[in-house]
C-alpha cells in the first residue's frame, strides 16, 4: 500500500498563519449577518441565563447567616446587592424557620425557572449518541445546544439554539453544494468525492461554532465575569479590594497561558480533518469500484485500507483532545489557584470576625463563576483554530472559480455552427491531450469523429460545452467566443451524452427528462423509441415507473446507453454531441438511431464520436483524429480515395 494520502490534489497547502485564521473569523461574520435576528434574541436568552448565577449565592448566605447562626436579617456586615436587597426587607421580623421557608421558596422559583445549575454548559442534553471522530463530532454539533441554564429558561434558549445552530449549518452547506455543483469538471477531476462529502456534511457545521465564537461567547462570558465582580464589588469591595483585582487579572492571565498551544492546536484539527476525509474517500472509492473489488478478490486489502484509514482518523483526533485536554488543565491550573487564594483569604477574614461565614459561600460561588468565565476565554482562541481549520476547508471550495464566473453573454439560439481555431489543451498533470487542432462544423450537419483511442477525441469534443477551456486558441459558437458566454446559457443549447452512462437512482421517465423535467409521458416514450429503448422498457414489469439501481446499475450496458440516448435527443437541442453512441448497440438499434439522427440533424448540429465503420459511414463528414491533432477531413468516400491516407488505413485494419 502507497503512504497514506489525506489531501486530494486540489488542497494541498492546508498551513493557516495566525493572520489567515483572523481573515476566516472576518468572513465568517457574514454568515451571521441572514440570521442576525435570531442571534439577537439568542443574546438576550443568554444574559438571563446570567440572572441565577448572581442570585443563587444569596439564599446561602441567608440560611448560613441568618438561619443556622440566627443573627439578625437587619443587622448584616456587609450590604446586600441592589437586586436581593428587596427580598432581605421582606424578611426583616421573621423568625428563623419563616426566613429559612422563604429562601427556600425563591431558590424552588430560581431552579425552575433557570435549572439548578450550569448543566447545559456542556450542551449534554443534545449530543446524543457520538463517536471520537472530527466527523461524528461536528455531525452532532448541528443540533447541540449551548445553553448555560437549565430549567423553563434553559429550555426555551435549547429550542431557539437549535433552530439558530441549524440556520447557521444550513446556510453554509446549501452554498457550498452549490459551488461544487458549479465547478468545472476538471477541478472535479481532481478531486475525490468522499472528500466533498466530508466538507459538505462534517466541516460546514464548525461554522456555527465559529460564529458563537466571535460574538456570544466571548460577550456573554465577559459579561458575566464582569457582573460577578461588580456584585463582589458592590458588598465586599470596601473590605478587601485585592479580591476584585486578582479576578479581574484572571481574565487575561488566562489568555496568555494558552497562547502558545493555538499553533498545534490548528495543525492537529487540519490533520485530523484531512484523515476523516481520507477515511471518506476510501469507502467512496471501494463501494463506487465495487465490482472491480469483488471480482479480483480484493476485499481483504480493501478491508485493510479503511482500516488503516479509520485507524488514522481516529489517531489524529486523539491528537485534538489531548491538545484541548491540555488547554484544560492549564485553564484549571489558574482557576485552582484563584480559588485557593480566595479560600485562604476569606476564611481568615471570618476567623478575624471581618465577615460572616455566610459570606464565604458567596464569595466562593461567585469566584467560581469568574474561574469558569475566565477558562472559557482561555479555550477560545484555541477553538477558533480548530474550527478555523474547517472553515478553511469550506473557503478553498468556494473560492475555486466557478463555471459562470466572469462571464455575462447570454447565447442566443445557435443558427450557424461551431468552430475551434488553433486550439490546445493541456491537462493540469502536463499531458498535452490537443495541439493546434482546427474543427468547424455547421447546424444541418451530421460529423463523425474518428481516431484510435487516446487521440483526443473526447478532449475535443468537451471544447464544445465548454467543460474544458482551451489553453490556447479559440473556441466560438455562431461567430462568439465562448469564454464570454455565462456557462448556463452555452449548456442550455449543447447536449452532451457522455461515454460514460450516469443515471440515477430514480425511474426511467425521470432519468429520460433530467434535461427537461416538462417533457409529458408521450414525448418520453417518443424519445425511449428514437433511441431504440422501448422494447427492453415495455418488457419491465412496472415499465416507464421501473426505479433503478444505483448509477442505473439494474439494466444492462447497452440499456443504460440506449436510456442515455433518449435523455439526450429529449432535450431537443440545438447542438448534440454523442460520445461512443453506437458501441454497445445491436446493427438494428444502431440502424433506428442513425436513421433518427440524420432525421434530427436537419435543424441542428450533430456529432457524433464513431469507432464503427457502420456509424461513421452515416456522416455527411468525418474528422479524423490521431495524438492530438486533426489528421484528414472528408467523405468516407473521399477519405478512402487518399492512396495512404491515415483513415483509410484505420478502416482497413478495422475490416481486415
Ligand atoms: N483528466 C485527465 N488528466 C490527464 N490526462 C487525461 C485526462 N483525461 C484524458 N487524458 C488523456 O488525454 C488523452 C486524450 O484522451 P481522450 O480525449 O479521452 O481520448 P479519446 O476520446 O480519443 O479516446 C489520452 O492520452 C488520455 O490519457
Ligand atoms: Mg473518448
Amino acid at each position: 500500500m502507497s503512504e497514506p494520502r489525506f489531501d486530494d490534489r486540489i488542497d494541498l497547502n492546508t498551513e493557516l498563519t495566525n493572520i489567515q485564521v483572523l481573515a476566516i473569523l472576518r468572513r465568517t461574520l457574514a454568515f451571521i449577518w441572514p440570521v442576525r435576528r435570531l442571534f439577537i434574541i439568542k443574546f438576550f436568552l443568554m444574559c438571563g441565563s446570567v440572572i441565577p448565577i448572581l442570585v443563587a449565592p444569596w439564599p446561602f448566605k441567608i440560611i448560613i447567616d441568618h438561619v443556622i447562626w440566627g443573627r439578625p436579617i437587619d443587622d448584616a456586615i456587609v450590604p446586600f446587592p441592589p437586586f436581593i436587597q428587596p427580598f432581605v426587607d421582606l424578611l426583616v421580623g421573621f423568625s428563623p424557620m419563616e426566613i429559612m421557608a422563604a429562601t427556600v421558596a425563591l431558590m424552588a422559583g430560581l431552579v425552575f425557572a433557570f435549572g439548578a445549575g450550569d448543566e447545559g454548559r456542556q450542551g449534554a442534553i443534545a449530543f446524543f449518541a457520538q463517536g471520537e471522530d472530527t466527523a461524528t463530532q461536528t455531525e452532532n454539533m448541528i443540533s447541540a445546544g449551548w445553553s448555560q441554564a437549565g430549567g423553563i429558561w434553559g429550555l426555551l434558549d435549547l429550542l431557539w439554539n437549535i433552530r439558530l445552530v441549524q440556520g447557521v449549518t444550513h446556510l453554509v452547506r446549501y452554498q457550498l453544494f452549490e459551488r461544487l455543483m458549479r465547478l468545472p469538471m476538471q477541478t472535479l477531476d481532481d478531486n475525490r468525492i468522499g472528500d466533498s462529502v466530508y466538507r459538505v456534511m462534517y466541516d460546514t457545521p464548525t461554522f456555527q461554532d465559529l460564529c458563537f465564537d466571535i460574538t456570544l461567547t466571548p460577550s456573554i462570558a465577559i459579561l458575566t465575569a464582569l457582573a460577578s465582580l461588580y456584585v463582589m464589588q458592590y458588598s465586599y469591595g470596601d473590605l478587601a479590594p485585592q479580591l476584585i483585582w486578582v479576578g479581574l487579572l484572571s481574565l487575561p492571565a488566562v489568555l496568555i497561558i494558552t497562547m502558545p498551544l493555538a499553533a498545534p492546536a490548528r495543525h492537529a484539527s487540519q490533520a485530523s480533518r484531512a484523515s476523516g476525509a481520507a477515511t471518506t474517500d476510501t469507502v467512496e472509492e471501494s463501494m463506487s469500484n465495487i465490482s472491480a473489488v469483488q471480482s479480483l478478490g480484493n476485499m481483504v486489502q480493501e478491508h485493510r485500507r479503511f482500516e488503516a484509514a479509520s485507524q488514522e482518523s481516529f489517531r489524529q483526533f486523539r491528537r485534538v483532545k489531548l491538545i484541548n485536554v491540555s488547554v484544560s488543565f492549564f485553564v484549571g491550573l489558574v482557576g485552582a489557584s484563584m480559588l485557593i487564594y480566595v479560600f485562604f483569604l476569606v476564611s481568615s477574614m471570618i476567623i478575624a470576625d471581618q465577615l460572616s461565614p455566610g459570606d464565604f459561600s458567596v464569595l466562593m460561588s461567585l469566584y467560581f463563576t469568574v474561574a469558569v468565565t475566565a477558562g472559557q476565554l482561555g479555550q477560545l482562541w484555541i477553538d477558533f483554530q480548530n474550527n478555523a481549520a474547517a472553515a478553511r476547508r469550506v473557503f478553498l471550495f468556494m473560492d475555486l472559480p466557478s463555471e459562470d464566473g466572469q462571464a455575462p453573454l447570454q447565447l442566443s439560439p445557435i443558427s450557424e455552427g461551431v468552430r475551434i481555431e488553433e486550439a490546445d489543451f493541456t491537462f493540469p498533470d502536463g499531458r498535452k491531450a490537443l495541439s493546434a487542432v482546427n474543427f468547424a462544423a455547421n447546424v444541418g450537419e451530421l460529423i463523425a469523429i474518428v481516431g484510435p483511442t487516446g487521440a483526443g477525441k473526447t478532449t475535443l469534443a468537451y471544447l464544445i460545452p465548454g467543460y474544458y477551456r482551451p489553453t490556447r486558441g479559440r473556441v466560438s459558437i455562431d461567430g462568439k467566443d465562448i469564454a464570454d458566454m455565462a456557462a448556463d446559457s452555452l449548456r442550455r443549447q449543447v447536449t452532451y451524452v457522455f461515454q460514460e452512462h450516469q443515471l440515477f437512482s430514480e425511474t426511467i421517465t425521470d432519468n429520460i427528462r433530467f434535461g427537461i423535467p416538462e417533457a409529458t409521458a408521450a414525448e418520453v416514450e417518443r424519445f425511449a423509441a428514437t433511441a431504440g429503448a422501448s422494447q427492453f422498457i415495455d418488457q419491465l414489469p412496472q415499465g416507464y415507473s421501473t426505479r433503478l439501481g444505483r448509477g442505473g446499475n439494474t439494466l444492462s450496458v447497452g440499456q443504460k446507453q440506449r436510456l442515455c440516448i433518449a435523455r439526450g435527443l429529449a432535450r431537443n437541442s440545438p447542438v448534440l454531441i454523442l460520445d461512443e453512441p453506437t458501441s454497445s448497440l445491436d446493427v438494428e438499434a444502431e440502424a433506428d438511431l442513425l436513421n433518427a439522427l440524420q432525421q434530427a440533424r436537419r435543424n441542428r448540429l450533430v456529432i457524433v464520436i464513431a469507432h464503427r465503420l457502420s456509424t461513421i459511414r452515416a456522416a455527411d463528414r468525418i474528422v479524423f483524429m490521431d495524438a492530438g491533432t486533426v489528421v484528414e477531413e472528408g467523405t468516407h468516400i473521399e477519405l478512402m480515395a487518399r492512396q495512404d491516407g491515415a483513415y483509410r488505413r484505420f478502416v482497413e485494419l478495422q475490416t481486415g
